[in-house]
Order: structure tokens, then C-alpha cells, then sequence
């Protein structure tokens, strides 16, 4: 099976239920991707779940006062976020009459939506066939396919964006980025990954080379 086919059957099997999996609604999309921004999901999901209670969409949202948004992110730490949040919803009433785009175009020029998010929004809520690369991306990546370029030098990243976009499954974009992500966060692990039991383990060339532990490669800066 192809790699993209293994990661969505794996994904189908095994994936968490988590609660933006259950909507196409970009502002439920997005608010769900900045508050999972540098948070685990365990510690997101009480905050998630509180911003939709208060702010049901983005009208309410943006019409709330930032002291109050702030008062409700407390906790989560990196208040710019939230501050960009504000910003973005108040841009999204004004020149989009309060409905929340779903094109990557569009996203991507909403304050404190860079790449990674407006690809999250576009392909979960839109299907549109922009591949997400997140940590756990760059991790699976690397270690599958056995590449030491660093995740973060400029070489790397060209080099692990466009493997990216020649994986992304065309068809089901959406579901094969959440499941690439997903099989990042649970089972191609940071530290003690259970490559025993891996679907990709007969294909993976960081295990058959021994490197799991030394992939990806990050320079100190
Ligand atoms: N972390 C960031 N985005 C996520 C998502 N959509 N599902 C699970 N974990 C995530």
C-alpha cells in the first residue's frame, strides 16, 4: 500500500475522538488550531470548549471585549494569540460580513494564521489540497523516508514542504492530513516511539538504518 493509503487506514483504526474532527465549520476549525498551538490537547480541550460556550461563532466573537477573551484564555500562556485572534475575527466581520473563509488565500492573510493553520482550515473544513506540516509531520517524514536535511534549515524545509505536497492524498486531502498528524502525535512519538508495532515499520528507512532516535535532525539556533 502506498504511504498516504497505510497512514488513512492506520488513522481510520486508531485516531483519538477529538471534537473539531466533527465539523466543517472553519471558525470552529481555526479556533480549535490556535488554541492547539504550542498546547497539548488534553490541556486545549477545556479552553476549546469554553471559547465555543461564550463565543458560538465569529460575530460574537469578534463583538466580545479583549479583556474578556483575555480573561478566558488564562492559562494558556502566549497571549498574542489570542490578541490575533481578536484581530482576525474583527477582519473577518468587516470584510467578510461574518463568514469565516475556508480558501487558503483568504486564511492565510488573518492575523496569526500562518501556513500550518491555513492549511488546517482550508483542507479539514474545504478539502482544499494544501498538505499541513507540523512537527509531527516533519517527524514522520524524516524518519520514513530517512532524511537528515534539518527541519529547520531553508534546504530542509523546501526539501520536506515539497515531499509533502507529492504525498498529500488529492483526493481526501483533509482526512490524510489529520491522519498524518495523528499518527505523528500517537504512534511515530517523539521519544519511545513503538516501532514493534508499526504499520510502516517494514518500509520505514530510519528503523531498517537504526536512526530512529537521531531522526529528525534540528539545528541549534
Ligand atoms: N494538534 C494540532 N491540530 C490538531 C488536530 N487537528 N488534531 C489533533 N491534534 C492537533
Amino acid at each position: 500500500m502506498a504511504f498516504s493509503d497505510e497512514i488513512i487506514t492506520w488513522y481510520n483504526q486508531h485516531k483519538r475522538d477529538l471534537p473539531w474532527r466533527h465539523t466543517r465549520n472553519p471558525y470552529v476549525i481555526w479556533l480549535s488550531e490556535v488554541i492547539l498551538q504550542q498546547t497539548r490537547v488534553e490541556q486545549g480541550l477545556p479552553y476549546f470548549y469554553r471559547f465555543l460556550t461564550h463565543y458560538p461563532d465569529v460575530i460574537s466573537f469578534a463583538g466580545a471585549p479583549e479583556e474578556e477573551i483575555l480573561l478566558h484564555w488564562q492559562g494558556l500562556g502566549y497571549y498574542s494569540r489570542a490578541r490575533n485572534m481578536h484581530k482576525a475575527a474583527k477582519a473577518v466581520v468587516a470584510e467578510y460580513d461574518g463568514i469565516f473563509p475556508k480558501k487558503y488565500e483568504d486564511l492565510i492573510r488573518l492575523k496569526g494564521v500562518g501556513e500550518y493553520t491555513a492549511a488546517a482550515v482550508a483542507s479539514f473544513a474545504a478539502n482544499e489540497a494544501k498538505a499541513v506540516v507540523d512537527g509531527n509531520v516533519f517527524r514522520v517524514l524524516a524518519r520514513y523516508f530517512g532524511i537528515d536535511e534539518p527541519i529547520n534549515s531553508s534546504k530542509g524545509k523546501k526539501l520536506f514542504l515539497g515531499l509533502a505536497d507529492d504525498l498529500l492524498d488529492k483526493v481526501n486531502p483533509g482526512l490524510y492530513n489529520q491522519a498524518v498528524m495523528e499518527f505523528g502525535a500517537i504512534q511515530c512519538k517523539p521519544k519511545h516511539p513503538d516501532c514493534a508495532n508499526c504499520v510502516l515499520r517494514l518500509d520505514c528507512r530510519a528503523l531498517a538504518e537504526r536512526r530512529v532516535n537521531q531522526l529528525p535532525v534540528k539545528i541549534k539556533g
